[in-house]
């Protein structure tokens, strides 16, 4: 399994890391077989499997819940897992007693936090303690109510100088990596020269040191729609659809199940069963 020091070794070689969300077994175990540097149980979780409007309604015990699955169908992958709204704003003690229950009750290698501000003292904080941590920057998605919208970060000089700032503060506070989110190419470009530790980007243009995707959204499963920055690969929602459908219309029309898939029983137990 690689560790935060494996992916630093990256960035520096120049070896692109790839990180995709996974939230249950059998995406995990894919996610794994198919050479993932790091998983991230996102709390995109709420949306793409729990059917929530936003990340906002994700819990501390839903993302233990789901990162154990992961870890079960990937024990030999960095996991990350998001700390969900909330979870890491109150006070230190908080922050510290929910990523702790993170990590021994899921299993998580690492958390990860969106924003700088206040979230920085907690990421020394957990630093500290001993939990590796991953910043958020940009779009964070838990503060959509207050930015507005899922809108591009960081296009003015203003805002580009403050994720400047942002993301050195993450990094000096321990950060083994920063996931930017929905920032002009130009400014991923810029914070991954600036940073020593690894950049991974997701609509943040092609220089930074990783991408992460939806899995959801690689694959069109259960989505209908995705943003600018993906790249679909392959078609799950036709694939399935179609077979879901042929299934209920063999059951209806008796062409399933056929003697294939029945059982059979000896004919002279039969025959007594029939007295
Ligand atoms: O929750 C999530 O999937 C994420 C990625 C989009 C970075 O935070
Ligand atoms: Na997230």
């Amino acid at each position: 399994m690689k560790l935060s020091g494996d992916f630093l070794k990256m960035k520096q070689n120049k070896e692109k890391i790839v990180m995709l969300t996974a939230y249950d077994y059998p995406s995990a175990k894919q996610a794994e077989q198919a050479g993932v540097d790091m998983i991230l149980v996102g709390d995109s979780l709420g949306m793409v499997v729990l059917g929530y409007e936003s990340t906002i309604p994700v819990t501390v015990n839903d993302m233990i819940h789901h990162t154990k699955a992961v870890k079960r169908g990937a024990p030999h992958t960095f996991v990350v897992t998001d700390m969900p709204f909330m979870s890491y704003h109150l006070s230190l003690d908080e922050t510290l007693k929910n990523a702790a229950r993170i990590m021994q009750e899921g299993g998580a290698d690492a958390v990860k936090v969106e924003g700088a501000g206040e979230v920085v003292e907690k990421i020394a904080a957990m630093t500290n303690a001993g939990i590796p941590v991953v910043a958020h920057l940009g779009l964070t998605p838990q503060s959509v109510g207050v930015l507005g919208g899922y809108k591009v970060q960081g296009k003015s000089l203003e805002a580009a100088q403050q994720l400047l700032e942002d993301a050195k503060k993450c990094e000096e506070a321990g950060a083994l990596a920063i996931v930017f989110e929905c920032v002009p190419h130009q400014v991923g470009t810029l914070v991954t020269e600036a940073l020593s530790i690894p950049t991974i980007g997701i609509g943040a243009g092609v220089d930074t040191d990783g991408q992460v995707l939806v899995y959801h959204d690689i694959l069109s499963y259960g989505v209908d729609r995705v943003a600018k920055f993906v790249k679909v690969y392959g078609n799950a929602n036709e694939l399935m659809n179609q077979a879901i459908s042929q299934y209920v219309s063999e059951v209806k029309t008796g062409e399933f199940p056929t003697q294939h898939h029945s059982f059979t029983m000896k004919e002279e137990e039969l025959m007594a069963l029939y007295g």
